[in-house]
């Protein structure tokens, strides 16, 4: 959390000044209740501009909430953010070299169950983890995944290292916290012959130097499927017969806010240019008629549905189905 206090203080030398709307002490009793739910502490200048962006996202997920819409929005550890701020800490923030124009995963028979969930048939999936202000989101996507395919394999759930991805694998396009993608992290895997274990290499949200120990290798891919790019239903079919999936797609200020329900937005673009944030898809289901995947985020337990959401299926929402990849384990 020091880190992400810092970068904030710096943030408000730039966005101070001007003279915002007058606030009412209901505005102030609502931003000085999430400030204890969450465990903050601003003081002049920066409460004050806390207190007018908080506001302002409030009145938007109160007016979301009352409309006709698939999923809802609410308070959350970013609420006193801006998009603006929230892009710059937490998302990928250049374009990436996201597309495989003809990937190598091989589709089955095409029957698939009506609905899938990783986190339900097994020990399969590892507890949601938190990226921290660190534009990390690939690494969590990519161990997330290649925790999943190797409890699939073996029987055993490893917790695997995020931090030796941001160390050690800009050989292969990938950037620390600045950005990278889970099918280029894949390859370096692949390449370094393994990735230690979370506990040995753990955690610490920003750019460090390699420190990779071969000996101490806790999974190892063997190779990397992409699906085609826009194939859709090449995912559903991955994610139906073989495993969670790893995709990128891109977040706009909606989804910083949301709550649970299935996203669906006119907001975000849908191209390969775009994306902005990698995921992990562990199922998929249909509610109300509308089909949706079912998703693990890297933003902690507590944003979102127990820090996972739903996004709607079928529609190439966001440009979700323009990067999607896993690996094969090598055991
Ligand atoms: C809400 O939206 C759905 C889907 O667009 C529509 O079928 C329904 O009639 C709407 N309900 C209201 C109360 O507007
Ligand atoms: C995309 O690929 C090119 C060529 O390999 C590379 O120079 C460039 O840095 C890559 N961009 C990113 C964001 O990784
Ligand atoms: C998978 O896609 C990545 C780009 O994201 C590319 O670098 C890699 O060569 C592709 N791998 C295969 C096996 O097509
Ligand atoms: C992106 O969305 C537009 C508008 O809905 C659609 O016409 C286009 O086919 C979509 N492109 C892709 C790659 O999904």
């Amino acid at each position: 959390m020091a880190v992400l206090a810092c970068l904030l203080l710096a943030a408000l030398v730039r966005c101070a000044g001007g003279s915002p709307a007058p606030l009412s002490s209901e505005d102030e009793f609502h931003f000085k209740s999430w400030m204890s739910q969450y465990g903050r502490a601003y003081h002049s200048e920066e409460y004050h501009y806390r207190l007018h962006t908080f506001t302002e996202n409030r009145k938007r997920i109160d007016r979301h909430n009352a409309g006709n819409h698939t999923f809802t929005m609410g308070l959350n550890e970013f609420s006193d953010m801006s998009f603006a701020e929230f892009k710059k800490y937490f998302l990928l923030t250049e374009p990436q070299n996201c597309s495989a124009t003809k990937g190598n995963h091989i589709v089955g028979d095409g029957y698939y169950p009506d609905s899938v969930d990783w986190r339900k048939k097994g020990n399969y999936v590892t507890p949601v983890k938190s990226q921290g202000a660190c534009g990390s989101c690939w690494t969590f996507s990519t161990t997330g995944c290649l925790e999943s395919v190797t409890a699939i394999a073996t029987g055993k759930l490893p917790l695997l290292s995020e931090q030796q991805l941001v160390d050690c694998a800009q050989a292969f396009n990938n950037h620390g916290c600045k950005g990278g993608l889970p099918s280029q992290a894949f390859e370096y895997i692949k390449f370094n012959k393994g990735l230690m274990a979370e506990d040995d290499y753990p955690y610490t949200g920003r750019d460090g130097t390699c420190n990779f120990k071969p000996q101490m290798a806790a999974a190892f891919v063997k190779d990397v499927v992409n699906v085609t790019k826009y194939d859709e239903m090449g995912m559903l079919d991955a994610v139906a017969r073989l495993n969670p999936v790893s995709f990128a797609y891109e977040v706009t200020s909606d989804f910083m806010h949301y709550k649970n329900g299935v996203y669906s937005s006119t907001e975000c673009h849908n191209t390969t240019d775009t994306v902005n944030h990698a995921v992990l898809a562990v199922g998929y289901a249909e509610e109300n008629g509308i089909p949706y995947w079912i998703v693990k985020n890297s933003w902690g337990r507590y944003w979102g549905q127990d820090g996972y959401f739903f996004i709607e299926r079928g529609k190439n929402m966001c440009g979700l189905a323009a990067c999607a990849s896993y690996p094969l384990p090598l055991i």
